[in-house]
């Protein structure tokens, strides 16, 4: 099971590296308007930071477009995942990139039927966003359970769920239950799983014990 930091801040993401949380990052263009600076170069300096893929996403909906924008992206660095929206000229356009040999993630997946349909196109990853379907009161995580059963029946897809929209720490446990590829994760998330009131506690109670006895 792969993490990857959901974020564009190079902060976040060096301390999610520090702790072996950071296989890959995944950027969108909400994220990237929080960060200072011009795109081609935050990108530059996640990809100095991190040697896993680094997926950065398109902002053109008409195939030559996705396609031109898809190859330039690229050219910023080798571990450069292009992130396409789900969507007919995207799914022309994965084709055209996967034949060049650029890899691709299908974004903004809220079905199986587009699941397989990206898959099909010859995605490298797809990426269920699971906390936006929670939102709308449909169960994200179950959606996510079907996608990855669709995957493991017929291994001839040969795309891997980037499981997106990550809100929780119970969706990180959840997910990881069921075995999906890659969890993308936000900073917030990340330290939430750290934290637990019992080891809190506990470490407070070992250290006024230690006060009672010499080393
Ligand atoms: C990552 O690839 C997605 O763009 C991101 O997880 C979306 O998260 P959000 O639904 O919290 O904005």
């Amino acid at each position: 099971m792969d993490i990857y930091v959901d974020s564009a801040n190079i902060e976040e993401i060096k301390k999610a590296k520090e702790l072996g949380l950071a296989d890959g990052v995944t950027t969108n263009p909400s994220l990237l308007a929080k960060e200072n600076g011009r795109v081609t170069e935050i990108l530059k300096d996640i990809c100095k930071e991190i040697s896993g893929p680094v997926h950065a996403e398109v902002l053109s909906l008409d195939f030559e477009g996705i396609v031109k924008e898809g190859k330039e992206l690229a050219k910023i660095s080798d571990n450069i995942v292009i992130k396409i929206p789900m969507i007919k000229e995207g799914l022309k356009a994965v084709r055209i990139l996967k034949a060049e040999g650029i890899d691709t993630n299908v974004t903004l997946i809220f079905s199986a039927g587009q699941a397989i349909l990206a898959a099909k196109a010859g995605a490298t990853y797809v990426c269920p966003f699971l906390g936006r379907l929670d939102d709308i009161s449909n169960d994200g995580l179950e959606l996510l359970g079907v996608i990855r059963s669709i995957f493991v029946n017929n291994p001839d897809l040969d795309t891997r769920i980037v499981a997106a929209s990550i809100r929780t720490p119970i969706h990180v446990v959840e997910l990881s239950t069921m075995g999906v590829d890659i969890l993308t994760v936000p900073s917030k998330v990340l330290s939430q799983l750290e934290k637990h009131p019992l080891t809190d506690i506990g470490i407070e109670q070992f250290a006024k014990d230690a006060e009672k006895f010499k080393l």
